[in-house]
């Protein structure tokens, strides 16, 4: 599963961008949310997801690196929003919030940055579609993938096998040619990148079938 980051497409002309991807056969769109608090910058909000609803029909997955999220889901639902990852590191119990997510009948992940534990996800995995092991400190898009995220990917994918193993495992931070075979071949199964997809001189379409291919090669 391919889910290309938005954040560094082109804002100037969105809809065309996420338009290209899909018919290059991506899976989902990634919507990366920052509020200047959680992460040392600010991106977009539910009207970007309003913004780009009508130019695909993929799943818009609302990745939410902000302190508050039960403050915007409502917003983001009425966007055309049509799954959430929100981070354990501001939720220290996150099941009310899985179950806010739920009932809005939405899909919930669970994300959690490079220094924290990756057993600490593990009494949640059982209630989550999805858990995201950063590959890189969230905030900005481009950074270097972090070599020891593949050890953590493995031991995640075994920890959901045991308790969910319908669950899917998100890698998000530096996914490029290089680095997603690794990450696949750890047990990684949807693979957000947003440089090597929009910022390639052989242009999204080719990036997105090239990313698709490594990743199938395992
Ligand atoms: C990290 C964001 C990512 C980011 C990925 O702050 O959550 O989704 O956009 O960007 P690349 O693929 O360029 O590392
Ligand atoms: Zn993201």
């Amino acid at each position: 599963m391919i889910a290309p980051s938005i954040l560094s497409a082109d804002f100037g002309r969105l809809g065309e961008q996420v338009a290209e991807v899909e018919a290059a056969g991506a899976n989902r769109i990634h919507v990366d949310v920052m509020d200047g608090h959680f992460v040392p910058n600010l991106s977009m909000g539910a009207i970007t997801v309003k913004g780009i609803r009508p130019f695909t029909k993929l799943p818009l997955e609302v990745h939410l690196m902000v302190e508050d999220p039960g403050r915007f889901l409502d917003g983001f639902v009425k966007a055309g929003a049509d799954s959430f990852i929100v981070h354990l590191e501001v939720l220290p119990d996150p099941r009310p919030m899985i179950e806010q997510i739920r009932g809005m009948g939405k899909k919930v992940g669970l994300a959690f940055n490079p220094d924290l534990a990756v057993e600490k996800i593990e009494p949640y995995l059982r209630d989550i579609d999805l858990a995201l092991c950063m590959t890189v400190f969230p905030g900005f898009g481009g950074q270097p993938y972090i070599p020891e995220s593949t050890g953590r990917i493995a031991k995640l994918r075994a920890m959901a096998n045991a308790h969910n193993p319908a669950c899917e495992i998100e890698v998000d931070g530096g996914i490029d040619e290089k680095t997603i075979g690794e990450a696949a071949r750890a047990g990684a199964s949807v693979f957000v990148a947003g440089s090597a997809i929009y910022s390639r001189a052989s242009g999204a379409t080719a990036a997105v079938k090239h990313m698709a291919a490594l990743a199938a090669a395992k």
